[in-house]
């Protein structure tokens, strides 16, 4: 087939609804990733592909789908599953899903930090396993967030200031690493500007809100963590590359960190069995933007970034 849209896993009903009406053929995966030979096979010919962050479009698959690819548009906010050099080199726009996840995203990191900071997933375990228990002055105490605690958030882009919004609420005092977008003044307010080692070494709470890039692969490594209080806690919902996992394996096991909560890992979906061991690590499979209206408003984004590199007008929200 040509001249089709190359959708590699299906969207929500809205945005397959959309994308039907723009009258062009369709090809579309199922709910599990395609395989590297589905991929290829079913971008061959494609004016557009829709993809996630679980297709890594390179320039072998821009190559297999041909010179009439206009468009990849990716529904996620990370883009570091493309290419986006080899996509410019053959004149190919990249999309993103930029700014209708900043909300979930920040959610699910505080549901995260309160999770990690308060026990709570240790404390379900405890009871399922029907552990005897009584109330005690000593028992399961963690972190309180209203006493002053520092959270330090590392990269503040649009999630990391949803994440400060929120923070606000708790009293939370906010340490963030410098910016080169323009922070207005509501997004500073109560913001204190600090380099990473700084912020690593005064927060009681990092958080992670950087992409994911040759500059911070590995940013959080054996040298960061050691900067960490031994009583601190590390929240990722941003990539798993950010953080080496051996590094923070070895911190946690050592107890020069207390605990961490990861939405992220680095080799999805593989999460790392060191991790499923200890205690003090609270883990979630990829959910930063899994509410029901935020995945529908990335799916139809990417749909209508589509429709507009087909109609010849500028994308919407290109990289
Ligand atoms: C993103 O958008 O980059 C998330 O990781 C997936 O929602």
């Amino acid at each position: 087939m040509t001249g089709h849209v190359y959708v590699a896993r299906l969207l929500t009903d809205d945005a397959m609804d959309e994308l039907r009406g723009f009258g062009r053929p369709v090809v579309a995966g199922e709910e599990r990733p395609p395989t590297r030979d589905e991929l290829l096979r079913d971008a061959a010919g494609a004016d557009a592909l829709v993809c996630t962050l679980t297709e890594p479009v390179d320039a072998t698959v821009l190559d297999a789908a041909g010179a009439q690819l206009r468009v990849v548009a990716n529904v996620a906010v990370g883009y570091d599953n493309v290419d986006v050099a080899a996509a410019r080199a053959r004149g190919v726009v990249v999309t993103n899903t930029p700014g209708v996840l900043d909300d979930a995203t920040a959610d699910l990191t505080l549901g995260l930090i309160l999770a990690a900071a308060r026990r709570i997933p240790e404390g379900d375990r405890f009871l399922r396993r029907g552990t005897p228990w009584i109330w005690g002055p000593r028992m399961m105490t963690g972190l309180d967030l209203s006493a002053g605690a520092t959270l330090g958030i590392v990269g503040y882009g649009r999630i990391g200031r949803a994440v400060a919004r929120r923070a606000r609420g708790f009293g939370l005092r906010l340490l963030v690493t410098p910016t080169r977008s323009r922070v207005w003044d509501a997004d500073a307010d109560g913001v204190r500007f600090a380099e990473l080692d700084d912020l690593l070494a005064e927060s009681d709470v990092v958080t992670l809100h950087v992409p994911l890039t040759p500059g911070t692969r590995h940013l959080i490594d054996d040298e960061a963590l050691a900067r960490m209080r031994p009583t601190a806690l590390l929240v990722n919902t941003a990539r798993g590359g950010v953080v080496d996992t051996d590094a923070l394996v070895r911190a946690l096991q050592e107890k020069r960190l207390a605990g961490a909560a990861l939405d992220v890992f680095e080799d999805e979906p593989a999460v790392d069995p060191r991790l499923l061991a200890l205690e003090q690590v609270v883990l979630t499979p990829h959910l930063g933007s899994a509410g029901d209206r935020t995945r529908s408003a990335m799916c139809l984004l990417a749909v209508r970034n589509v429709a507009a590199v087909l109609a010849g007008e500028p994308p919407l929200t290109p990289v």
